[in-house]
């Protein structure tokens, strides 16, 4: 099994936790006898300190001609009065953009073993299993036209959807429903939104080609509040750019951290896999970011990019007998008052787990 990773550490604590990923597919990649190559390249501030911009024209073509990407953050405060594409999130837009990847699967669970973290009771948080599907290359993000007027005191964005973007992405969530609780959420604001009436009614079409996925609709506002009163009443949420984009950040207080979350960005030319939080400057260079959320990117990079499914379950497996073994980092302290872990001691909790799995697994099958 031969695999080539684009690596892209970018800005904060992006390089922290990559590096622990890369670690983690290092060890797969070393006892399972595969051969995965990984070339780092430079996106968002990072690119724009050293090239000029922040996606360069080689880590461009260098993410196309790999089997995969995985990302780390991007985003630095240096830009902060930046506009368009001198920022660093317009390099990983147009990376999107360029890699066709439509469909952002975010996987959102509770974990028992730091139920206590989620300042969410823990019997409301207990057995929510979540994925978000965010339609990635759409709506608000990418509508023209966009920009300021002459006299800088207007500025405007446009929300814009073509009926194949709504269904290319609700087939996704129909074809993920089908393999989980058979049932999707769509989360529109359909009572307003011209962008959101014409999504509704894409997705009830869509739906019929699926008459064993049970399809609710609610809107945006109601559902923000619902996804944390009720989290364990949803399966697949399917919904837009924007909508996604926030209420997957909030979904990170079911789990406890935004540390946690990892995404798959699929559906184009080649996958991208990256953890939901940002750079967070206000952590970054001080070794103590939590990298469950890249390392779990790992995990999805080897489910969706290489069918390595075994594989990637084993990598889920050791995050959790490393969180069930109490290692965290501050951010996971929680009421129990965890001794906080370094990004590195995790890391290396991660891999010793790993390696264990796959050798017990190995020898197991050798008996
Ligand atoms: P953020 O996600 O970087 O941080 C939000 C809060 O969560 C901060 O307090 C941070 O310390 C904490 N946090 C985030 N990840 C963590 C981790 N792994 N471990 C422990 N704590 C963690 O969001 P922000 O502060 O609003 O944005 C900072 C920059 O990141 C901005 O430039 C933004 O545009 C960018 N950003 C990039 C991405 C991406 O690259 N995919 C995603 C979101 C934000
Ligand atoms: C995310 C981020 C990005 C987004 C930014 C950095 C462009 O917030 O991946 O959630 O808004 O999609
Ligand atoms: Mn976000």
């Amino acid at each position: 099994m031969k695999l080539r990773v684009a690596i892209l550490p970018g800005d904060g604590i992006g390089p922290e936790v990559t590096a622990q990923a890369v670690a983690v597919l290092q060890t797969v990649s070393d006892i399972c006898g595969y051969d995965f190559r990984f070339d780092s390249h430079r996106i968002g501030g990072a690119a724009i300190e050293r090239d000029g911009t922040p996606l360069p024209e080689r880590t461009l073509s260098a993410c196309l001609e790999s089997d995969a990407v995985l990302l780390g953050a991007v985003g630095d405060r240096k830009y902060d009065k930046c506009t368009g594409e001198m920022r660093p999130e317009a390099g990983l837009l147009a990376l999107r953009q360029a890699l066709g990847d439509f469909a952002n699967l975010r996987p959102v669970r509770a974990w028992d073993a730091i139920a206590d973290c989620s300042p969410l009771h823990e019997d409301v948080v207990r057995g929510a299993d979540i994925l978000i599907v965010r339609e990635l290359l759409g709506g608000l993000y990418y509508g023209k036209p966009r920009g300021f007027e002459s006299d800088g005191l207007s500025a405007y964005d446009t929300m814009r959807y073509h009926v194949d973007e709504i269904e290319r992405v609700a087939h996704v969530a129909f074809q993920e429903a089908l393999t989980r609780r058979k049932h999707v959420t769509s989360v529109d604001k359909a009572n307003v939104l011209a962008t959101s009436q014409l999504w509704r009614r894409t997705v009830v079409e869509v739906a019929k080609q699926y008459p064993d996925v049970k399809l609710e609709h609610a809107y945006v506002d109601s559902f923000a509040m619902q996804l944390i009163t009720t989290p364990a009443r949803f399966d697949v949420v399917l919904t837009e750019n924007l909508f996604g984009d926030i209420l997957s950040d909030e979904a990170a207080v079911i789990c406890g951290s935004l540390g946690m979350l990892a995404s798959a960005s699929i559906g184009g030319q080649v996958a991208l896999y990256e953890p939901v939080h940002g750079s967070a400057p206000d952590i970054a260079g001080r070794g103590v970011a939590n990298p469950f959320g890249a390392i779990q990117s790992a995990a999805l990079l080897l489910r969706y990019s290489a069918g390595l499914f075994d594989e990637a379950e084993k990598i889920m497996e050791s995050v959790e007998r490393t969180i069930e073994g109490g290692l965290v980092t501050s951010d996971l302290a929680g009421r129990r008052q965890r001794l906080a872990c370094g990004t590195e001691t995790i890391g290396e909790a991660v891999v010793e787990n790993v390696a264990d799995l796959l050798q017990s697994q190995m020898a197991y099958h050798a008996v």
